[in-house]
């Protein structure tokens, strides 16, 4: 058997495990493995490299992912690139693929499957948490570890000045990053895309918080939270493949509001691309391991349409169809719980 991986979307820690674990599970049965690379560009345009078990040797400690990725949509110009697609998984003698990636590339894998009967198997990945029917997605942890550790050092020069810092986090349209590290860091307040923000109490609680005698604060914002009246902050206005604008700069205006209304200096810290970057925690190694595994049963089992999760602490078997239908966003009752601290 010879089975295809490929990583696509945004990287995330935790991806190389997976590919570790995909190649070791087709190797014991006798089979191997293709990288497809860069995403669904690398099948599109056929850039390709046998994947020997012994490359993936120590990459369980590596971010990012070897195999490359990108935001390509072979739906985008559909004429163009889908018979490229299937010409050149023909040409590799492929017998499977496997795709790791968020929404978009598992969406992408949906269709291939439905639309012209490929043999997909998914397996979820991304910071943002945000996908349907798997509890937590691995690169997660790893997000809100990094986020954590930035917003322990921003506090201290933040008191010693006594500002009011700003945390901008990524997480797109869902708040889970921005609420678990605000809940890690003792934010005192936590502004979510779930949530309108309400400026008027944020200004109110920062002020009670500086009256009390505490002469700092420190504010996480998710970059895809939503002003009532003006909507979500963008970067620019163009998309990409998948039709998404670039989100960024909640935090620069939350912050100019809240020094213009409370005159206490504030300064706004976008974390960016360092919540993606470096090793994954041990947490998203063995989430992502043992996803890899079990999509390399489905694959040995040819089990094609499929996508693993996680529910509880099992792995279990889904659809691409359940796995795509939806973001999955922030459970509130969280967002409840990081509420608490700043009523
Ligand atoms: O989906 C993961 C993510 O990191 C989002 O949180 C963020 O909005 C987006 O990707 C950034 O994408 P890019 O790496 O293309 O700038």
């Amino acid at each position: 058997m010879k089975v295809g991986l490929l990583t696509g979307g945004g990287d995330c820690p935790g991806l190389n495990a997976v590919i570790r674990a995909v190649a070791q599970r087709v190797s014991n049965e006798g089979g191997s493995c293709v990288g497809i690379l860069e995403g669904w560009r690398g099948l599109v345009q056929n850039i390709s490299r046998p994947l020997e078990i012994n490359e993936t040797d120590g990459i369980i400690a590596k971010g990012g992912t070897i195999l490359g990725s990108s935001r390509t949509n072979p739906f985008k110009n559909p004429e163009r690139d889908l018979p490229a697609v299937q010409a050149n998984f023909k040409a590799l003698g492929l017998d499977a693929l496997v795709a790791i990636g968020g929404d978009d590339t598992l969406g992408v894998a949906h269709r291939l499957h439905k639309e012209f009967g490929m043999p997909m198997v998914g397996v979820p990945k991304t910071i943002d948490n945000d996908l349907m029917v798997t509890d937590f997605t691995f690169g997660f942890d790893t997000a809100i570890n990094i986020v954590t550790e930035a917003v322990d050092r921003l506090r201290t020069t933040t008191e010693s000045h006594r500002r009011i810092m700003v945390v901008e986090t990524m997480g797109r349209h869902a708040g889970w990053i921005a609420c678990f590290s605000g809940i890690a860091v003792a934010a005192d307040y936590v502004l979510v895309p779930e949530v309108p923000i309400d400026m008027p109490h944020v200004i109110d609680v920062l002020k009670r918080r500086r009256e009390s005698g505490k002469n700092y604060a420190i504010v996480v914002v998710s970059e895809g939270a939503k002003f009532p009246d003006k909507g979500m902050v963008t970067l620019e206005a163009d998309v990409d493949a998948f039709g998404h604008v670039r989100l960024g700069g909640v935090g620069n205006v939350v912050a100019e509001q809240i020094e213009k209304a409370t005159g206490y200096e504030t300064r706004c810290v976008v974390l960016g691309h360092i919540q993606r970057g470096g090793p994954p925690s041990a947490y998203d190694r063995v989430l992502a391991t043992r996803l890899g595994l079990a999509a390399g049963d489905l694959v040995i089992q040819k089990r094609f349409g499929t996508m693993v999760a996680l529910s509880g602490t099992k792995i279990i078997e889904t659809s691409l169809a359940s796995g795509v239908a939806a973001t999955k966003t922030l459970d509130l009752a969280y967002y409840n719980e990081a509420a608490a601290f700043f009523r």
